[in-house]
């Protein structure tokens, strides 16, 4: 076992972590297979959230394993500028067939916030290249999460993520969130009021004028924030007003996509076409970095103009479509394919709804919401400290052996989609346990 002496966490700056409390009482993993990870202290830790929302297939799958040594000593690196390698295109190839209808071109990038990053660039441009230079201004909502580029800081909506850095982007406004306790407490998937928090988009119209607004981000289910499950009909009446006044809507599908809700992406199960989709974490099962942007024909066709020796998007990054990535995910599609783990987790979701519904009535519980294989736990915060009976309570879990999240005083939930039925009901026992004893 490596040493965990407080001298040698020194210089490693964590990111989004509490790095005194952390270095003062380090939580090490040093292996993972399946559902389980290991301790540095050799504990068995389900994993509750897919390490971060992204291990959707599980831990250490032989197959993607296998195909990442394969390409390592096969072909390393290739420049993604000016050149490219096949297992790129037959990646954008099948990926592109996973989206619903003409979202058929992807640009690959690294991380869920590059993708956030290349979406706005996309969208701002393409309203310039079709001659609307002045569709500049971009609408997230409040308490959405899309990464921490400037651009994801300027669109997203968690004020902790955006006090400390100035006054970000000009040009963004947000739509307010969509959760209201008062009206959705307990809902069992998504809750029937708050539709008409979509008609804010038409206030934001008459507040700056559709031809200066170009696109509007979310994310259909907002994960980071604790799980916040849009209101039926509201994703539908987002995309109705967009059309009306031809702005480009992005779904931010970081979190949703490859399985979590039982489809290869939330747009398949809501049955609403966005007009680009960001991705990232479960393509690859985490296994390399690597994120997407998908785009509909059209505004890829927008941008095939001028002389053809020109470079129509002067965007991207070294390691856009790295061989490595590329491996990952092409095995981590066959994965999910010849598992059928979206069908698989499909079947789970109803399960897995009366299991996060079980915890109705325990200490601190005022909330429990799901959808798919998403759940999130919302904990009465204590007076004039928030977010700290959270974070005990995650302290605590990963002291019984389950890994969880949380955000604040909410627990967030995301398991593997091979999880069986017996370790749903270990995780949740986990969590109770945690709650009866917890301050
Ligand atoms: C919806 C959404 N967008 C963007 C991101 C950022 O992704 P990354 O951490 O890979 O940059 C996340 C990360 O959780 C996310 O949930």
């Amino acid at each position: 076992m490596q040493s965990t002496a407080a001298a040698d966490l020194e210089s490693y700056w964590m990111p989004f972590t509490a790095n005194r409390q952390f270095k003062a009482a380090p939580r090490l993993l040093v292996e993972a297979k399946g559902v389980y990870y290991t301790s540095a202290d050799d504990r068995r830790i389900l994993d509750g959230t897919a390490g971060m929302w992204c291990v959707n297939a599980g831990h250490g799958d032989r197959r993607i394993v296998e195909a990442v040594q394969h390409q390592v000593t096969e072909l390393d690196y290739s420049p993604a500028f000016q050149m490219g390698h096949p297992k790129a295109f037959e990646l954008a190839n099948r990926l592109a067939r996973l989206m619903p209808g003409d979202l058929d071109h992807v640009f690959f990038t690294n991380s869920g916030s590059e993708s956030v990053e290349t979406a706005l660039k996309i969208a701002i441009a393409y309203h310039r290249v079709c001659g609307q230079a002045m569709c500049t201004r971009l609408i997230g909502r409040e308490r959405g999460y899309h990464g921490v580029g400037l651009g994801g800081t300027s669109v997203g909506g968690m004020v902790n993520n955006r006090r400390l850095f100035g006054s970000l982007l000009a040009g963004v406004d947000h739509l307010p969130q969509t959760h209201d306790r008062e009206h959705q407490a307990f809902s069992r998937g998504q809750p029937e009021w708050g539709v008409h928090l979509a008609d804010e988009l038409e206030c934001i119209v008459g507040l700056h004028g559709a031809e200066t607004i170009s696109a509007v981000i979310v994310e259909p289910v907002a994960g980071s924030a604790g799980v916040l499950v849009p209101p039926k009909r509201y994703l539908e009446r987002l995309r109705a007003i967009c059309d009306k006044y031809s702005i480009l809507l992005i779904f931010d599908e970081v979190i949703t996509a490859f399985g979590r809700l039982g489809t290869a992406s939330a747009a398949e199960y809501f049955g609403i076409q966005p007009d680009l989709i960001t991705c990232a974490k479960g393509l690859t099962n985490a296994v390399v970095p690597m994120g997407a942007v998908v785009v509909r024909k059209p505004i890829y066709d927008a941008f095939m103009q001028g002389p053809n020796y020109a470079i129509e998007l002067p965007h991207g990054y070294t390691y856009s479509g790295h061989p490595l990535a590329c491996a990952a995910g092409l095995a981590t599609l066959d994965v999910y394919r010849d598992d059928k783990l979206f069908q698989r987790a499909a079947g789970l979701a109803s399960y897995w709804e009366s299991a996060v519904h079980s915890l109705k009535g325990l200490p601190h519980v005022v909330d429990l919401r799901n959808l798919g294989l998403l759940a999130g736990i919302e904990l009465e915060s204590r007076l004039g400290k928030p977010s700290e009976r959270g974070f005990e309570a995650f302290l605590k879990c990963f002291e019984k052996g389950a890994l969880v999240r949380t955000t604040g005083d909410i627990i967030a939930l995301s398991p593997p989609l091979i999880i069986e039925k017996a370790q749903i009901d270990q995780l949740f026992s986990i969590i109770a346990d945690v709650l009866k004893v917890l301050d």
